[in-house]
């Protein structure tokens, strides 16, 4: 996987994706991540790529033809058109399905947006994908490009060692991840679920994913909408429902306290 990012703010990418298990993928060549300046395409002496909106109002808008060069730039490089993925709060809500999706291509641009956003001429003429990490306002498209990059490479084949892409994490078959627990066996009172001392493999596999259901239930209940159960872990779940209803059912009736 080739990543190319669109920045006015190159160190900011390479120093934040040079560590821990994205910065091993790149030492080792899994990965490639070029951080493009787009003020290297600016056109003029000062390095200038922006101007004053038309129409007025506040701020500075990144002007079209730097952007268009600087992707025309990796377009030239690569050979072939790439799919662009803008960073911006009116985008698509960026989700593992997107993440497993964008893993399938060879390269990606992301194009990161400051000021008050850039020409929209540009964005139509060169964008694939819009995309927002979520509905909050950031300052500009470097974190959210570094987030979706930390993803995206979790699933790129050599990423994560065999241990660590083994490894059940939330988001799989649509439920959270069961709690983890490691030494000592009693810290400050609190005891680790006396299952997972047991040794028997098939009954803290059984035990981790009511775990994960229960978790999910609790936490992002309308995930549970797309999850594959079993029919063990459905009665299961209609079981904490069937609970839950019966609590809420005591609390009604307890006579009020006066
Ligand atoms: N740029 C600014 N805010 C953003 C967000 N929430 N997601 C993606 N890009 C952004």
């Amino acid at each position: 996987m080739h990543y190319h990012v669109l920045t006015l703010f190159p160190e900011m990418i390479e120093q934040g994706l040079h560590t821990s298990i994205i910065g091993r993928a790149i030492a080792a060549g899994t990965i490639t991540l070029s951080a493009v300046n787009i003020r290297d395409y600016a056109g003029n002496r000062y390095g200038k790529v922006d101007d004053y909106p038309y129409g007025g109002g506040a701020g500075m808008v990144m002007q079209a033809e730097p952007v268009y060069q600087a992707c025309q730039a990796v377009a030239e490089k690569i050979g072939r058109k790439p799919r662009v993925i803008y960073l911006t709060p009116q985008g698509q809500t960026f989700s593992q399905a997107m993440v497993e999706d964008f893993a399938k291509e060879e390269d990606l641009v992301f194009l990161c947006g400051h000021y008050e956003g850039i020409d929209e001429r540009v964005l139509e003429e060169v964008v694939t994908d819009y995309v927002s990490i979520g509905d909050y306002v950031l300052t500009g498209g470097e974190l959210p490009a570094m987030v979706m990059i930390d993803a995206i490479s979790r699933f790129v084949p050599g990423v994560l060692s065999n241990e660590e892409s083994a490894q059940f994490e939330s988001f799989q078959d649509n439920l959270l991840e069961y709690p983890q627990y490691s030494r000592p066996a009693v810290w400050r009172g609190k005891e680790v679920p006396p299952i997972l001392l047991s040794g028997h493999h098939a009954n803290v596999e059984i035990w981790r994913r009511q775990q994960s259901i229960l978790r999910t239930w609790q936490r992002r209940p309308e995930l549970l909408e797309e999850a594959q159960l079993s029919k063990k872990e459905r009665q299961y779940l209609e079981e904490l429902c069937r609970q839950e209803r019966q609590k809420e059912e005591e609390g009604k009736e307890a006579p009020h306290e006066s």
